[in-house]
């Protein structure tokens, strides 16, 4: 089993650039599988959520390649349309295949994604968006079932929350439909816009993407090109978070700013200064952090949950109290355990957690139990006192391409054994 090894109350300074988005890079690998040709992804993040996407493709017949930050996705001429149940439990996001494999070849099965440790993540509305464009849904034996009646048509679809994922895969149903789709109360994330940004490349007629109305007019075919993946916001959040909280110094380059704004204010609230010129933040911070009244996580432009636990865990020794609400899944206070394991202050009530600053942290072996939770507690291992043990590495690896060398590239005594 590996282990983040961390001797902590490093002052981390330096020079960062970012990885491409997790988020952007998984529907756009999916979205790929709607093109004739080939798609060449620069700026691809290198994680395990993306290998286990091109498993995907490649067991559904594209050919993929993935060295350098370059993925290429490339149709043969076959697309399958079962998705293996062991290959859909590699990663919760495999429900995003669903919409594009509809889109594509009108019909396909897979099983429910793995559970998640973020709490119950239903995906009704991704199915009752398919169901208005002429899709016949049956569930059997936990898997889904999916066949198109005639054809897949446009259809007025209002969700009843601007849920990211089904945002998505109903675009990635959409694009071949045909006639014209509409998705009210759309999600507006960025990742949203990057992903109608590479369909729009390849000849989507996409519109509204980053709104709240997003028109989609189904095309007869699409042909694939190159297209970079956008910035990592959230582990951009991570590395400043990190800094922040050891009083140290960031240039953060190749980041998406105004994407990353809702954190950035956070952090320029617990008195940090942070200064942006292109796409280049720089981020100063004192030696003690203030901390922060009121942080609900919300859909965007709201304060992102990925960055929740990233947060709280750069304002475990701020001076005061700081509130957190979670407002968009019912289980992600899990890190908790682990920070006041480390010596944190922390009351879990229901959706809020209060967090009265400490004097100190002091170094645990803690588990990661989730992705972002994962970097929230190796942030808190960097500034408290002592060594930490991180283990649970297989959730950071699936979001943070070279962790630990990108922290120790910014003076961070972190090393990863077995
Ligand atoms: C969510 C986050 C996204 C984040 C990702 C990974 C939001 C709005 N979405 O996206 O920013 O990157 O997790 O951590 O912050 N829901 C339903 N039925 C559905 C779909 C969703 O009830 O069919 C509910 C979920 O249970 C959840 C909320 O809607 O409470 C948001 O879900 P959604 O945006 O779809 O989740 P993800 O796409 O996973």
């Amino acid at each position: 089993m590996q282990k983040l090894v961390i001797q902590g109350g490093k002052r981390l300074r330096g020079e960062l650039d970012l990885q491409g988005a997790k988020n952007s890079a998984l529907p756009i690998l999916s979205a790929s599988l709607l093109c004739d040709g080939e798609s060449v992804f620069h700026n691809c993040p290198c994680l395990t959520d993306i290998y286990s996407a091109l498993r995907i493709l490649n067991s559904l017949g594209f050919k993929c390649s993935f060295s350098d930050n370059t993925a290429t996705v490339k149709y043969n001429g076959i697309c399958r349309s079962e998705i293996d149940g062991e290959l859909m439990q590699e990663m919760r996001s495999s429900i995003i295949f669903l919409g594009a494999m509809l889109g594509r070849i009108k019909e396909c099965t897979v099983s429910y994604p793995g559970g998640c440790e973020l709490g119950s993540r239903p995906i009704d509305m991704h199915l009752d968006g398919f169901r208005k464009m002429g899709v016949d849904i049956r569930e059997e034996y936990g898997k889904i079932i999916c066949k198109v009646r005639d054809k897949i048509h446009g259809a007025k679809i209002s969700l009843s929350f601007p849920s990211v994922g089904a945002t998505e895969n109903i675009i990635l149903c959409a694009v071949l439909a045909d006639g014209e789709t509409v998705i009210n109360n759309s999600a507006r994330e960025p990742e949203i816009c990057d992903l109608a940004g590479y369909l729009r490349k390849c000849g989507a007629k996409i519109k509204g993407d980053g709104e709240s109305r997003i028109v989609i007019n189904g095309v007869k075919k699409l042909n694939g090109c190159e297209y970079s993946i956008m910035p990592d916001r959230i582990a951009g959040a991570t590395y400043l978070s990190a800094t922040a909280s050891t009083g140290g110094e960031i240039i953060l380059k190749n980041a998406c700013i105004n994407a990353m704004e809702s954190f950035t204010s956070m952090l320029e609230s617990a008195g940090c200064s942070i200064n942006t010129s292109g796409n280049t933040i720089y981020l100063r911070s004192g030696s003690c952090l203030k901390a922060i009244k009121n942080i609900k996580t919300m859909p965007y432009p709201g304060f992102p949950t990925d960055a929740q636990a990233i947060l709280m865990a750069s304002l475990l020794k701020a001076k005061g109290t700081s509130v957190f609400e979670e407002n968009i899944f019912d289980c992600r206070y899990r890190h908790t355990d682990a920070l006041i394991k480390m010596g944190a202050d922390i009351q879990v009530i229901g959706k809020t957690a209060v967090v009265h600053g400490v004097k100190r942290l002091y170094g645990a072996t803690v588990e990661a139990t989730d992705l972002r939770g994962g970097a929230g507690v190796t942030i808190a291992g960097l500034s408290a006192e002592g060594t930490s043990i991180i283990t649970g590495l297989n959730h950071i690896d699936r979001g943070y391409e070279n962790f630990e060398k990108s922290l120790a590239l910014l003076g961070a005594d972190i090393k990863r054994t077995e």
